[in-house]
């Protein structure tokens, strides 16, 4: 599903070059559950930003499906962030002042899906997530283990191809780490495909598939 050929990405700061990845090359098949763990800095988050087109790459080749992405156009970039991935943050990224059910139901609305079934998948994904007494609470009013729970629902509402998450249990305790978790192995087992990037050694025994990164390149 997903093939990246000496990919390359420097970063231009103050007239600077900064490179970040420097070699990357990576396959990820249908129904992975993929963690790819490194150190603070090492370029994780940068990585996972172009493999969910929200940034370009310097150089080399990136295949999603089959197509070649290397070089798409903000507008097409947009077109595949929307319908082929869903984000989850370490910092969950919610829009405050919504309430849980609104949150999820929004991209579906980017989607051009009539409000009636937004509304009604919105409360089947919290269901899934155990959310159903919550979905109209305000997410700000939420716990931090309870806006991940309505972030992962968010991230599947428009259906992905896979999931993508930035150290998704950075900010929770070790109680909502593991339902978070536990949650993300389902939502694998279901059939969906996750990369996570990590700095957390005990994630990876969730993952079917463990990369390691180093110098801005990934190690089997
Ligand atoms: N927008 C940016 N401009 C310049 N440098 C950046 C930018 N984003 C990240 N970096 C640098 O790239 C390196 C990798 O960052 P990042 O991908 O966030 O690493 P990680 O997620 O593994 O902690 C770091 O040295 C960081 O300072
Ligand atoms: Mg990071």
């Amino acid at each position: 599903m997903i093939e990246m050929v000496n990919v390359k990405k420097d970063y231009r700061l103050n007239g600077q070059n900064i490179p970040v990845l420097n070699d990357v090359n990576l396959r990820i098949d249908d129904g992975e559950f993929c963690a790819i763990i490194g150190r603070s800095g090492c370029g994780k988050t940068t990585l996972l930003n172009i493999l969910g087109f929200m940034d370009s790459l310097t150089s080399g080749l990136y295949k999603f499906d089959g197509l070649d992405v290397s070089r798409t156009t903000a507008k097409e970039a947009a077109g595949f962030r929307q319908n082929k991935t869903g984000y989850i943050f370490q910092s969950f990224n919610l829009i405050n002042g919504l309430t849980a059910l609104e949150n999820v139901a929004m991209p579906l609305g980017y989607a051009g899906v009539a409000k009636k079934h937004r509304t009604e998948r919105a409360f089947e994904l919290l269901m899934r997530v155990g959310l159903e007494q919550k979905i109209h609470s305000p997410v700000q009013k939420l716990s931090g283990g309870e806006q991940q729970r309505v972030a992962i629902a968010r991230a599947l509402a428009a259906s992905p191809r896979v999931v993508l998450a930035d150290e998704p249990t950075g900010n929770l305790d070790e109680e909502n780490r593991d339902i978070v978790m536990n949650l993300l192995s389902d939502i694998h087992n279901a059939g969906m495909t996750i990369i996570m990037v990590t700095h957390d050694m005990e994630l990876t025994r969730y993952a079917g598939r463990v990369l390691r990164m180093r110098e801005g390149a990934i190690f089997e």
